[in-house]
Formats: structure tokens, sequence, C-alpha cells
């Protein structure tokens, strides 16, 4: 299969890519690293991003910001900073990227832990993962051409620990290899409209 995976360069991403390149051509899309440039909070660099690299088999994503603040410091466009890249940024690859999908296609969202556990100062974060959760299962009905569309939904991993750790009190972090295969259930089985959620 041909997979692009933007945020493919990321603590994740990278991971993801190797593994996926072991049997795919992956091609990686980021802000400032990869095969192809896109700050997918902007429709107009994803419509680019499209119309540079043509149909592929496969999109994953593996990228999106949302503000750590406590909820009495959050402005409105803090919030927006969440909505228009981790949110709207998955939902527009989305509804951009379904046209660029060859027959059987799939798309993969990332989300995380905040949706169902979230902790101080997540407000923004946990809203956002948990809109993308309501898509995902949304769009799952309407998608045409056979394409499907999951989103993977980690808790902390371990290469990440010692950067949050202090946000995540008592919390056991996960492998690197378990959220890789959360991606590869996605990409490579049948499954549709689940939120594939990875646990320590
Ligand atoms: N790390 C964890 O423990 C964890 C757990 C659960 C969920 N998640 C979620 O998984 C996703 C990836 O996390 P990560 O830790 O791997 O992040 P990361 O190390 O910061 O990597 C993010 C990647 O996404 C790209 N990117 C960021 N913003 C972008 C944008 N607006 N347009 C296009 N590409 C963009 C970056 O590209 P450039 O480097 O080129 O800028 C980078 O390659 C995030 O949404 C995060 O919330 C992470």
């Amino acid at each position: 299969m041909k997979i692009l995976i933007i945020g493919g360069n990321g603590t994740i991403g990278r991971k993801v890519s190797e593994r996926l390149s072991e049997k795919h051509s992956i091609l990686i899309a980021g802000r400032n690293s990869g095969d192809v440039n896109v700050d997918f909070s902007s429709s107009d660099s994803i419509k680019s991003m499209f119309e540079s690299i043509g149909k592929v088999d496969a999109i994953v994503s593996i990228a999106g910001d949302a503000k750590w603040d406590k909820f009495e410091h959050l402005s409105e466009e803090d919030f927006y900073i969440g909505i228009k890249s981790k949110l709207m940024g998955q939902v527009n690859v989305v509804r951009l990227g379904k046209d660029y999908l060859n027959e059987g296609g799939s798309i993969t969202l990332s989300t995380g832990i905040l949706a169902d556990e979230p902790v101080d100062m997540t407000t923004s974060a946990a809203m956002v993962n948990g809109g993308i959760h309501s898509f995902v299962k949304a769009v799952a009905l309407e998608l045409k051409n056979g394409i499907r569309i999951n989103a993977v939904c980690s808790d902390l991993v371990e290469d990440s620990y010692e950067k949050y750790k202090d946000y995540f009190p008592g919390n056991t972090p996960v492998p690197m290899h378990k959220i890789v295969n959360g991606y590869l259930k996605s990409v490579e089985g049948k499954i549709n409209g689940q939120i594939i959620r990875i646990l320590a």
C-alpha cells in the first residue's frame, strides 16, 4: 500500500512509519520535516499536499496540538488552538483526503487517554479528543467507496514519559510497540468506526 503519515517524524509517528515501511511504501508529511510539508490547521495547506502527492491507499494522522492550562486561565483563543489543530486539522484531513483515497482505503486518526481520563489542566485537550471520537463514529457511517476510518487512542507512551510524567501521577506508560500495533490494526485490518484504545 501507499501510505501517507502526517506527523510521521514525531515521537509516535517515527515508530509507526518504521514499522509500516517494512511492508508498505510510506510518504511522511510534517510541518517542517518529511517528504512533503503540510500545516494541517490550514485547509489550503492540506489541499496542496494532496494535489502534490495524488492518490494513496491509507492516510494516518499522528499530529495535533492543544493548549494545556488551568481552565480559569484558558481564553477563548486558547481553546481555538486545539480546535484548529488537533480537531479540525484531523477533520479536514478526512474531509479533503477521502477524495484522494483509492477504493477500500483507510484513514487513521490520533486521540489520547485524556478523552476518557482527563487530568489537571486538560479541559481543552480532553474536549478535542472526545470530539474526534464522536466524529469518527459518525463519519464511518457515511464514507463511501469502502473507505474505513478509526482513531487510535493511546495512553501516555514510554518515550514521552519523562516529559509528561508530572501531569499523570500514578500513570503506567505504554510500551511503544503496543501503540504501533494499534495503528497496524487500523491500517491493515478491516475494522471501521472504532476507537482503538491502547492502555498499559
Ligand atoms: N506522546 C504521547 O504519549 C501521546 C499519547 C497519546 C496521544 N498522543 C497524541 O499523538 C499525537 C502525536 O504525539 P507525539 O508525542 O508523537 O507528538 P510529537 O513528537 O510532537 O510529533 C508531532 C508530529 O506531528 C507533526 N505536526 C505537528 N503539528 C502539525 C501540523 N499542524 N501540521 C502537520 N504536521 C504537524 C510534527 O511535524 P514537524 O516535526 O515537522 O513539525 C511532528 O512530526 C498528538 O496528537 C498527541 O496528542 C501522544
